[in-house]
């Protein structure tokens, strides 16, 4: 049967211009076409999870307005349950501002609106999800004490967690002791621990600071050179290496690695081989213009593995 796995996070439409390179303070750019496309961390999550073969209850909140009424159509087609996200009246739903550089890089700038009114209450309500769950993938783009609400509803019905602490904050230890995985990208693996991330020593650091925090398994996401895996109970300590291709978007990449990560995880994949195979997700999403738009499904991803294999 297939594992459930329950994501709570945000859910924004986003506003997207390319451009030659991102602007510095001050300055105009003029830049390309204007796009709109689906995105927020907790939906690219789901959806990811979704496209990989999972069984996804996606818990979120946004507006009574027409940017809120087509992300639900959206995560309907692609076969998540949306029965637990609230929409609310009189707020606007989340607007994230991306400028797209010509590397493929980008700068974020979200107007949180609906998500910011996702409560610990509003989880309590949804307390079936938690329940009925094998897994439970969260970000930071919801606030903290909802976050910490969804943690320890896990820890009262043993559904393990996925935290990927994006956009980097600092996080208590009432949160990170109820973590199972930790998949921070470099900056936030920095902003959680003090230590510089911009090789394998300084993860390998970064992440013994991280399981002295409660933490069993920290995966730091290194872009392209890979993740670096550190698995306290079998003392695995090694780089993943991720695939070397050209960068349209990288936006929702990270989301990408971590629905795919997390269904992979829910199938009894082993650790390496479920980052092997979030890495090939991650790959062809950043071939794509947009988040959910450029979010593959699992038959792509075992095809370019498959591929990448001979
Ligand atoms: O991780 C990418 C996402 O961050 C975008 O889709 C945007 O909505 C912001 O939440």
């Amino acid at each position: 049967m297939m594992k459930k796995i329950v994501v709570v996070g945000s859910s924004n439409t986003d506003l997207i211009i390319k451009v030659s390179e991102i602007p510095r303070p001050g300055e105009t750019l003029l830049g390309g076409e204007f796009m709109t496309f689906p995105g927020g961390k907790g939906a690219n999550q789901a959806v990811a999870a979704a496209r990989a073969g999972g069984d996804v209850i996606f818990i979120a909140s946004v507006g009574n307005d027409a940017y809120g009424e087509e992300a639900i159509k959206g995560y309907r087609l692609d076969n998540i349950n949306t029965e637990d996200i609230k929409v609310c009246k009189g707020v606007p739903s989340g607007i994230a501002m991306i400028t797209i550089s010509a590397k493929g890089e980008n700068a974020i700038t979200v107007a949180s609106g609906a998500n910011a009114e996702l409560r610990p209450a509003d989880l309590e309500e949804a307390e079936e999800a938690f329940l009925e769950a094998d897994y439970m993938l969260i970000q930071l783009e919801t606030p903290l004490e909802t976050v910490q609400k969804a943690v320890e509803l896990c820890a009262e019905f043993n559904t393990l967690v996925i935290l990927n602490p994006a956009p980097a904050a600092d996080l208590s230890d009432e949160i990170l002791k109820r973590v199972s995985i930790l998949t921070p990208n470099e900056t936030e693996a920095e902003r959680l621990t003090g230590i510089s991330v911009g090789d394998e020593p300084g993860a390998a650091a970064a992440a013994d600071a991280l399981h002295k925090r409660g933490i069993p398994t920290v995966i730091i996401t290194m872009g392209a050179a890979g993740a670096w895996l550190s698995d306290r109970a079998t003392g695995t300590r090694i780089m993943v290496p991720g695939f070397k291709v050209e960068v349209m978007d990288s936006t929702a990449a990270g989301d990408t690695f971590n629905g795919q990560l997390a269904v992979a995880l829910s199938e009894g994949m082993k650790l390496e081989d479920a980052i092997l195979t979030a890495h090939g997700a991650a790959a062809l999403s950043v071939q794509k213009l947009g988040a959910q738009s450029s979010i593959p499904r699992r038959e792509e991803t075992n095809s370019f593995l498959k591929e990448k294999r001979k």
